[in-house]
Order: structure tokens, then sequence, then C-alpha cells
């Protein structure tokens, strides 16, 4: 895109015309450039004529930079948050939204607690299963999923907790949470708690979206026989529900949270299944189009259209037929396939992933994080891997919109990037469009499969983030920029409202250790030396290069 196109789209893109609500603005996962009118040809050109390198990949135990760019925690697991909380285990995605639009060194974070290692967080060893597990153990992992809100402030350079901040809270597994529905859910109108929460999103009006993804994992899932007789799957790893038994069909649904107050509510309009991310777009008329994703084998991606302004119930949900480009209804109403199995639209939602098959939606490999690009209105989508299908080093997926409407029922797609030693990246999960809309991404190959002799990732070594530039002679490269400590996966980049600072989580550190008193990583390197997850801020030159910053005022 030239200057001239490039600017009329930051007038735009200030106007809210091309990515919606002005506050989106700055605002990490649907990034727009801010810097607007001021962005003058030689920051433009300083951008297109740098020359970045790639760190090499790495299997040292840290978080490893690029030149140019610094990092300093914020939170890490077990910090005290206030007089009662304190910070969830293995954080991943994360989103900032300034309290006063003018001060964007001041405002609310949220960060999603995905799942916990009970190694180090209940005690219970999972690799021993004649251990026996108490309820106390189970309290303890309930406490450490979920999200945390805390009010986060820069000082002097640095992103500091202010503690006991009347903001600061945690919702947990144990916290209740409303239906956004007319109907109950397996005879409730609310469930209780939230876990396996991956990715997420914002709303236009400036909350919090966060995504149920492996829920099966803590309660199990109702599975149904082909005869439509149902019976309980008991859940691989946590087994709550041998002391809990809460409902899996409670589980597995878009989360929306209002920073002020902590109130939560779970989205049962936009469908039920292993939600990595929820990306939103506003639309004209203020009606909502919402893209989701089921990170699974062979799963499917949505997107839920409303009918009504700013609601996220009232619409229809629509998975994708990739062979044929079209979005297809997932209305039991209209659909007689659907009426066939289902007995109403309530269970058609609950049920998403079988009622998807039944319609013929395109199987896809894992699609996780989605993305608009701010520039042409492209959505992303990383395809993480799919093994069983021998697909090992996934790819991104451009989707383009018919007519660039993103109601549209049709679309065409085609592969942006794909994963392997070509590229230099394996297994993408996470994206971020930059203020000057270069790519991030970050890969998340599994803690077990990484760095092994005998398997396909071992040259990418650690998990690490990339950066694709988007102009100059570097133009479309992937070019590595941080490497994880051992075992972690690099989650949650969001970058601040002025683009000064790269919001990161660090995930399962030391996820492989199989002794905790000899763990796989000390990261970060406290005292009592066991690995922790934890929030970092990335700032430096490198960043606010890439974000056109650079001899700004
Ligand atoms: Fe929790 Fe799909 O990553
Ligand atoms: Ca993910
Ligand atoms: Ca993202
Ligand atoms: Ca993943």
């Amino acid at each position: 895109m030239d200057r001239r196109k490039f600017i009329s789209f930051l007038g735009k893109a200030s106007a809210g015309a091309l990515i919606t609500p002005p506050f989106l603005i700055g605002c990490g996962s649907t990034t727009t450039p801010i810097a607007g009118e001021n962005v003058s040809n030689s920051q433009l050109n300083r951008l297109k004529n740098l020359k970045l390198e790639s760190i090499p990949a790495s299997k040292v135990d840290d978080l490893i930079l690029t030149n140019g760019m610094n990092y300093h925690t914020i939170i890490k697991w077990g910090d005290a948050i206030n007089d009662k909380d304190t910070f969830g285990y293995n954080n991943d995605f994360t989103c900032f939204i300034p309290l006063d639009k003018t001060n964007p060194k001041d405002g609310l974070l949220w960060v999603n607690h995905e799942y916990v290692n009970p190694l180090y967080v209940s005690g219970y060893n999972y690799r021993n299963p004649n251990t026996l597990r108490t309820k106390e153990q189970i309290d303890k992992e309930m406490y450490n999923v979920g999200g945390s809100i805390i009010r986060i402030k820069e000082v002097n350079g640095k992103w500091e907790m202010v503690f006991n901040d009347p903001y600061n809270r945690r919702i947990t597994a144990k916290t209740p949470i409303v239906f956004n529905w007319d109907y109950p859910i397996c005879g409730k109108d609310s469930a209780i708690g939230t876990l396996a929460n991956c990715s997420g999103g914002i709303t236009p009006w400036n909350t919090f979206l966060s995504c149920e993804e492996n829920y099966d994992d803590f309660y199990g899932e109702t599975v149904y026989t082909e005869n439509n007789k149902s019976y309980h799957k008991k859940s691989k790893y946590y087994q709550w529900e041998d002391f809990y038994q809460y409902p899996p069909e409670h589980y597995g649904w878009v989360v929306e949270i209002n920073p002020k107050d902590g109130t939560a509510q779970k989205h049962i309009a936009l469908g039920r299944f292993a939600h990595e991310c929820c990306t939103l777009y506003e639309l004209d008329d203020k009606r909502i189009v919402a893209y989701t994703g089921d990170d699974a084998n062979d799963e499917h991606l949505y997107k839920f259209v409303s009918s009504k302004p700013s609601s996220l119930k009232e619409g229809t949900l629509y998975v994708a037929d990739m062979v044929n480009g079209k979005w297809l209804p997932l209305d039991w109403q209209k659909q007689p396939l659907l009426k066939k199995r289902f007995k109403d639209q309530t269970e058609v939602l609950i049920r998403a992933r079988e009622a998807s098959k039944v319609l013929g939606a395109t199987q896809l490999n894992r699609p996780e994080d989605i993305e608009i690009d701010p520039i042409s209105g492209n959505v992303f989508v990383t395809f993480t891997n799919n093994k069983p299908k021998n697909d090992y080093h996934g790819s991104i997926v451009k989707i383009q919109e018919d007519n660039n409407e993103f109601d549209s029922l049709s679309f065409t797609y085609s592969t942006y990037k794909a994963g392997g030693e070509k590229n230099g990246f394996s297994c993408p999960d996470n994206l971020s469009f930059d203020l000057a809309g270069n790519l991030w991404i970050t890969s998340d190959m599994s803690g077990s499969s990484m760095n092994k002799d005998d398997k396909p990732y071992k040259n990418f070594k650690n998990n690490s983030l990339f950066v694709v530039p988007r102009y100059g002679s570097q133009e479309g490269k992937v070019i590595r920029v941080a490497s994880a400590p051992r075992d972690a996966e690099l989650t949650g980049p969001w970058f601040s409202p002025n683009g000064k600072t790269l919001f990161l989580s660090v995930q399962h550190p030391g996820e492989q250790t199989e002794d905790k008193d000899n763990p796989t990583s000390k990261w970060p390197f406290d005292e009592d030396t066991i690995p922790k997850p934890a929030v970092v801020a990335i700032t430096g030159d490198f960043i606010e290069k890439m974000n056109m910053l650079d001899k700004i005022v």
C-alpha cells in the first residue's frame, strides 16, 4: 500500500470508519494506527528502511529478546493483588483498557488463567495416578484458573500493579456467572465459574471477552451416540467432577467481563466448543460480527452476526464451509437437518460441533487466534497443526469476505504463510497487528514435542515471538524477535494504546518438570527457584520503531 493510501486509511481509521470504534484504537487485538495524519513520509521511510535481524532459535531457559527490546515483569503467579486475592496460574490472553482515554499509562489489565500445573498449584502428582486427591487440592486448582483484573500504571517507563486497587479482582472456577440466554442451560440460568480461559477479545463497549477452550479437561463432556443417547465422558486431566458435579454444558462458552465491577456473563449465542478467541467487528449500524474458532483437530471456524445493535445474543451463528466459501447458518428454524437431530436452537448451540458436522462444515486444523488486518480488512486465522493429518507446522490463513463486508455470507481464502523450515516458524497460535500494521505471531509447539531429537520440531527449539514487517525489503519475512524460557509458550500479545509497550504472557515455563524440586525451568528466577507463569511488559526502541513512534514526541 502506498503512502497516500496508507495515510488515507489512517484518516479513515481515526474516524472509526474502517476498523471500528475509536476506543479500540491502539487496543492491541484490533489495533488501528493512532498516529493518524501525524505520520510523516520520513517516518514511513524509516520503517521501510529498517534492517531487522532474526535472533537464532534457542534452547536456553530464559526470555531472550532481540536488540532494542527489554522486558520487566508486571505480575507473576501467586503475587498478591490485594489483601485477599492472588494472581492465578498459566496466564494467557492479556487485554489493556485505559481508565481514561487521554492517559494511556493507567488502566485495567485483564489476564486469562487457562489451566494449572497441579504439581505446583495443588501438590497433586498427576504422574502418579495412585496418589489420593483431596477436595482441598481441587479447590486450589479451581482458584487458580479464570482471570484477573489488575490496575496497572506506567511509572518512569515501568509498568506496576497498583496493590489493593478497588478494581483488582479475581474471577475463578467458583465465581457464579449468568447465561445471556432466554432459556436455561441444563436447568440453570447461571454456571459456577469459568475455566480453560485461553485467548479472548474486547468489545466496542469496553468489556473483556475470555474464551473457554479445553473445558472438557475439567468436568468431562456429555457425549452423544449415533442414536442420540447421551453419556458422561470423564475428564482426562483434572477430574473435578469427582468433587463437584457441575454440568459440562456450563463450560465451553465465550465469557464477557465488565472490567469496572467484575460482573460476567456467558454468551450462548456464540456456540459451545473449544473457543480459542473471539474477535469482534462493529458494523456501521452497530451490529456485531464475532469471529471465533474451535481449537481441536478437525473442528470448525465460526462467525456470529447480530441482528440488533451491540448484541451478542440476538443474531445468527454461522460455521465456515471453506470448500464452497460459504457461511452456513446454525439455525434450527431454517435447517431441516438440524431439526431432525436436535430439539431446539439451545441444543444446537450447546452441541455446535455436532450441528456443524450435520451441515457439512469444513473440518480444520485447529483454528487458533483470529485478527482483522487493520489495513486490508482481511481476516487472519492461525491453524496451529493437525498431527493425525500430518500437518505438523500449521499455517496462517487469510479470509476475504465478499465485497469486504464482514456480514457477508460468502468469502474466499488463501494461505498467507505456511509453518515449517522455510518460513522458520511452527505451530502459530496468537496474532496481533501493531499500530503500523506489522503482524506479530507467537508459536505453540507443545512442551512434550519441543527440542526432541526424533520429532519434527527439533530445529525450531523453544517457542518464540515473530514479527512480519509490512513494508520495505523485508516485507513478508518472518523475523524471530523473542525466544521463550524452557517448555514455555508466549501468549496474549497486546499493544498498549500508545504503541510503546507490548504486553506478553509467558505461560507454562517448566511444564515438563517431573520432580518439582528439580524443575526444567527456573524462569523468572525468583528466590524460590520454581518456574512461574508471568506477564511481562516489553518496551524499547525496537517496539517504537515498528510502531512508527520513533522520533515523534
Ligand atoms: Fe489454549 Fe488453543 O491454545
Ligand atoms: Ca492459544
Ligand atoms: Ca490476538
Ligand atoms: Ca495453542
